[in-house]
């Protein structure tokens, strides 16, 4: 990975590790995970969370373009992260089968699960990018600190 990319994802880590020491509060810290990635990192075109509620995966805080409300059950990369719990990383977008484009310019995407205190899945962060093949293992390493910082101080959920 790029030395200045690695840079920014410790100045982010730094930054949020002290935003979140005076909120405990979930959307307020997802919000805030969404501004410094998507003004701070290159290449970020859209930024959000999407989480389950009452059995659907329903588009949580976000920034970047309008994105799809609801994901349909079954299909695409963010229910691939729900079901697995694990990150997928897509080079891209436009060869994965059942793919939901909510923007057609977005040509690459990473998913990352969000637990909760249990272990259980509850979201995913999502990012996508308009390069293709834009995210690599050390985006899914960093980025999946970056989620761990939603329990920092306290048990999400
Ligand atoms: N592409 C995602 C849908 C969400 S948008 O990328 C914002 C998917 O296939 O689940």
């Amino acid at each position: 990975m790029k030395t200045s990319k690695e840079g920014r994802y410790k100045r982010i880590q730094e930054q949020l590790e002290d935003l979140f020491s005076r909120t405990s509060a979930t959307l307020s810290r997802m919000s805030t995970i969404n501004a410094l990635l998507y003004h701070k990192m290159e290449g970020f075109f859209w930024v959000g969370f999407y989480l389950i509620d009452d059995g659907k995966l329903m588009v949580g805080p976000y920034q970047g373009p309008l994105a799809c409300l609801e994901l349909p059950s079954g299909k695409g990369v963010c229910w691939e992260g729900i079901t697995t719990g694990k990150t997928v990383i897509v080079p891209d977008v436009h060869n994965y089968p059942g793919h939901i484009a909510c923007d057609s310019r977005s040509n690459s995407e990473i998913v990352v699960p969000v637990h909760d205190r249990n272990n259980k899945v509850i979201g995913v962060l999502d990012i996508d990018s308009r390069e293709p093949d834009h995210f690599e293992q050390a985006d899914a390493e960093n980025l999946e600190k970056i989620v761990a910082l939603l329990h920092k101080g306290y048990d999400l959920l």
